[in-house]
């Protein structure tokens, strides 16, 4: 029997003739769905066949405030009858300078200079590079290195991989990328026993502080992830070590790049994670939710101090030297003031103080489970660390896949859950519900069961 034109199968099919997915091998699809989404709406994906899933990681951590959302379809429509693109040398336009303006105005004091990229990666090619030609306009031309955390992430590109330190993604990238000096991170699960998340981060500061006498005259940056580790498995840490870090920046003539692009935008309880610890960052890069979701986007926020360090006369050859084609979208710029508008007209991060309560009394009982070693949770995000010893914190080997059999799980359960590892997690859309919550965390508890035992 022929399967209709239209249907999950058919369109399967006619993806996995000639589609390469990202973070997929794609061998995976010979028992793996591929499942062709044809509709969102609020926290809802709708497949060809008509069943729906509940975005449990807001599409890559990337929607806000529902899948089509009215108000940011409409922007984007009414830009589109406008102005879809046009070239940012020379020329300029409405949504680019008034989102630059909410920008500025929605951030940590003292940055008041936006540079545009088109997604996270990028953003932090434009951070390093602005970083590093700083002080090669300063007259420091021997600072050409970066210190990153351990298990940090920062995207993809060479430059992005050569920062982030996991394994999966960078090992077999490693020859061809910068060798970044690593620092301990004060991730909270890797502290010592009886030791509180402040005096892990205390600890860790110490450890950056040693890396930075020996290093800091050959050092650009100090590059983090504000608060969460996303990608390297949702790991978390206290706010008490950006504020040594920012410190320690001054202290030893190094920048500060805050990666915002996973945690911006009201993820971990306020609009931006680095006011947890009231300070302000050399850089700041942001994406993801900048567009709630809707288009990509990224800016790069930085001081003014440092946009003069390249403001010279051309001769002088100090411009910044770094250019996408789409730079400064006028859909996405658009699409980015209509989600910071929203921000604005209602109580986004009062009502995901409820919801992160509520959040966190469901996963309240998983603590006791015998293969859960942690549960933790940072306003919108939390996460549940499975182990195969609870004792030890021995982990599941990462060739059993046990995350994998949570997704397929949520996948039966019309629930799109998309462990990293052995780490479940949840960062869902701003417009979930209570209910919904519970529709999360349950098939989430039945997943852990099925995928723990055997
Ligand atoms: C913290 C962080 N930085 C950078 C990136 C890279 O962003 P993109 O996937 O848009 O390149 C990600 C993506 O997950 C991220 O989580």
């Amino acid at each position: 029997m022929s399967k209709p034109a239209s249907s999950n199968a058919a369109l399967a099919t006619r993806d996995l003739k000639h589609l390469w997915h990202p973070c997929t091998q794609m061998h995976d699809h010979e028992s793996v769905p591929m499942v062709p989404i044809v509709r969102g709406e609020g926290a809802w994906l709708v497949d060809a066949d008509g069943r729906r899933y509940l975005d449990g990681i807001s599409s890559w951590w990337t929607n806000l405030f529902g899948h089509t959302n009215p108000r940011i379809a409409a922007a984007l429509a009414e830009q589109a009858r406008t102005l879809e693109h046009v070239i940012f040398a020379g020329f300029t336009h409405a949504p680019a300078i008034e989102l630059a303006e909410e920008l500025v105005r929605v951030t940590p004091p003292g940055l008041d200079r936006v540079f545009y990229a088109d997604n996270g990666s990028a953003a932090i090619e434009v951070a390093l590079k602005m970083s590093f030609h700083y002080w090669l306009n300063q007259g420091h031309g021997e600072k050409t290195r970066f210190i990153a955390l351990s298990g940090s992430y920062h995207g993809e590109t060479l430059g992005a991989l050569s920062v982030s330190d996991v394994a999966l993604y960078r090992k077999t990238y490693a020859p061809l990328l910068l060798t970044p000096f690593l620092a301990p991170s004060p991730d909270t699960y890797e502290g010592e026993p009886g030791e509180s998340p402040e005096q892990t981060a205390k600890r860790r500061l110490a450890e950056l502080r040693a890396l930075l006498e020996r290093h800091a005259h050959e050092t650009c940056a100090v590059i983090v992830e504000p608060l969460v580790q996303c990608a390297g498995g949702m790991r978390m840490y206290h706010p008490s070590y950006l504020a040594g870090l920012r410190a320690l920046c001054d202290e030893f003539a190094v920048h500060f790049i805050a990666d915002e692009i996973a945690v911006g935008f009201g993820r971990t309880g306020s609009l931006f994670a680095c006011e947890q610890a009231d300070v302000t960052p050399d850089f700041m890069c942001l994406s993801k939710g900048l567009t709630g979701g809707f288009l990509p986007l990224s800016a790069v926020l930085t001081t003014t101090g440092v946009y003069e360090a390249f403001y010279a006369e051309y001769s002088a050859g100090k411009a910044f030297l770094h250019s996408h084609s789409y730079t400064g979208n006028p859909l996405a710029c658009r699409v980015a003031l209509e989600t910071l508008a929203i921000f604005r007209d209602e109580p986004v991060l009062e009502r995901n103080r409820q919801l992160a309560t509520h959040l966190a009394r469901r996963l309240e009982p998983l603590r006791d489970h015998p293969h859960v070693a942690d549960v933790r949770q940072t306003g919108m995000i939390a996460a549940i660390e499975l182990v195969a010893d609870k004792a030890s914190r021995r982990p599941f080997p990462a060739d059993e896949r046990r995350g994998l059999r949570v997704y397929l799980h949520g996948l039966q359960q019309g629930v799109l859950l998309r462990p990293l590892g052995n780490v479940v997690y949840f960062m869902p859309p701003y417009v979930v519900t209570e209910a919904e919550i519970d529709l999360l965390v349950d098939t989430a508890i039945a997943g852990i069961e099925r995928a723990v035992t055997g």
